[in-house]
């Protein structure tokens, strides 16, 4: 059985205090910290840059999970790396030419993943699962926090979990957006095993326990 891993999502933190939000849900037991950058291109809200992620790398020993949604994700890959990043995912519909940026990802020593869109069919990452890392699979339109969860990602990520069984590769199964107490058995049962939350965590009174709960849920 895979592990499952919670991913708390700064973006619905409280930015004036980030550092304290960080430390907590990294003592509450989160493997992962998701960190969304975003370029008012890609998607309508402009969030934060290697800047911020520099900063707090000082201060964690999570895996520092960047999620590009910026357009040409090419030009800043080397930019995160540098700034702490262990792991960089791209989207599909960001760039023409996904598998160089992959590669540049790997070549700097660092994991890589993918991340489609609710509307985008899995058939655009079928040649390059090889390469991945990790597949990221939106369950909501990037750019919001706190959106609802749409269920129709669910048989996809079912399809795309059994394709990799089949493969027998280890690249894990991400899923953003929308994860709450809810709807993280669900994504886990359908093979998702990196489960982000933002909303679910930060908008909480007690960030701390809200991981707790999550990984309860989510190991049923
Ligand atoms: C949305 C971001 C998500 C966001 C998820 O564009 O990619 O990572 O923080 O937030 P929740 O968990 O609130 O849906
Ligand atoms: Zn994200």
């Amino acid at each position: 059985i895979r592990m499952i891993k919670i991913a708390p999502s700064i973006l619905s933190a409280d930015f004036a205090h980030l550092g304290d939000q960080v430390a907590l849900v990294e003592k509450a037991g989160a493997e992962v910290l998701h960190i969304d950058v975003m370029d008012g291109h890609f998607v309508p809200n402009i969030t934060i840059g290697p800047l911020v992620v520099k900063a707090l790398r000082p201060y964690s020993q999570m895996r520092f999970d960047v999620h590009l949604m910026i357009e040409h994700p090419e030009r800043f890959i080397e930019e995160f790396a540098k700034a702490g990043a262990d792991h960089i995912t791209v989207h599909l519909e960001a760039t023409p030419h996904i598998h160089r940026a992959i590669q540049q990802i790997k070549g700097l020593g660092l994991t890589a993943g993918v991340s489609i869109n609710p509307a985008t069919p899995l058939d655009g990452i079928k040649y390059i699962l090889d390469e991945l890392d990790m597949v990221l699979i939106m369950s909501v339109n990037p750019g919001f926090g706190g959106q609802k969860f749409i269920p129709a990602v669910l048989p996809k990520i079912e399809v795309l979990h059994r394709h990799l069984d089949q493969m027998q590769s280890s690249c894990e199964i991400e899923v953003d957006g929308g994860i709450n107490l809810d709807t993280a058995p669900a994504v886990v049962k359908a093979g998702a095993n990196i489960l982000v939350a933002g909303a679910a965590v930060f908008a909480c009174a007690d960030p701390a326990r809200a991981v707790q709960e999550l990984r309860e849920a989510a190991q049923g």
